[in-house]
């Protein structure tokens, strides 16, 4: 299992001083040392915590995954930058966070249109969508090499088996129609096992629960500890 770290969170404790520090380089240094096998962020378009520099402080990292929303410009940005991977998400303004998934069945031409013009570049292009199979379908149709499954409802239920039910259904035919299939959002210590016994899932980016898990026992422990724990479930 391919682990991705969210390291938007460090960000938002830096800018909620305006400061240079926390650092972002080091914090992606300090992740892949301690396991994660790449580094997500997400540039808003509010740039509420990454900011444009971050993406230049982090050229040195190999395996970025630069989260954007479907819009010209940040389309453009991504493609000038060529990152190892792009995540195209949903995004509205006065959200707190990502919430649900991406409506390529709805925005069919222009998320199209936008893969295109990532294509133009050796980039693995993901798209965040809820596990539905209008939307998996969709995602095929516009070129998208692999769909992250948005988890966030999967996460806050308290029941969860028809929530996870849903995910592992999305999974199979999301890899049957030859899609590689990554989760995200919401996913902690505890909730994350069942997710990472999906087969078919190969890649899982978490960030918060990481984050918070890191103010009383550090970055690098945090992740480590969800490292050895995909290790051994999944
Ligand atoms: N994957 C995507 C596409 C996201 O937008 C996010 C949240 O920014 C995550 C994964 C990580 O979610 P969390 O921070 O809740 O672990």
């Amino acid at each position: 299992m391919h682990l991705g770290i969210n390291i938007d969170h460090i960000a938002t404790l830096r800018e909620a001083r305006k400061e240079n520090f926390p650092s972002i380089p080091q914090a992606a240094r300090v992740a892949l040392a301690s396991g994660a096998d790449s580094i997500t962020i997400h540039l808003r378009e509010d740039r509420r915590h990454i900011q444009d520099y971050d993406l230049k402080d982090l050229q040195f990292v190999e395996k970025l995954n630069l989260e954007i929303a479907s819009e010209d410009d940040m389309i453009e940005i991504a493609t000038q930058l060529a990152p190892w991977a792009v995540c195209i998400v949903p995004e509205k303004r006065q959200e707190i966070t990502t919430e649900g998934g991406l409506n390529i069945v709805d925005r069919f031409e222009r998320i199209r249109g936008h893969i295109d013009r990532l294509k133009t570049k050796p980039i693995i292009v993901s798209v965040f969508i809820e596990a539905d199979k209008a939307q998996i379908n969709a995602a095929k149709a516009a070129g998208a090499n692999a769909i992250e499954i948005h988890t966030g409802a999967y996460a806050r239920a308290t029941e969860k088996t028809q929530e996870l039910q849903k995910i592992k259904m999305g999974a199979e035919y999301a890899h049957s129609i030859g899609l590689k299939v990554h989760a995200g959002h919401g996913l902690d210590t505890q909730n994350v096992i069942a997710i990472a016994k999906i087969p078919q899932i190969t890649e899982l980016n978490i960030g918060f629960s990481i984050v918070a898990n890191a103010i009383f026992i550090g970055l690098g422990p945090a992740i480590k500890q969800m490292k050895e724990l995909l290790q051994t479930e999944s």
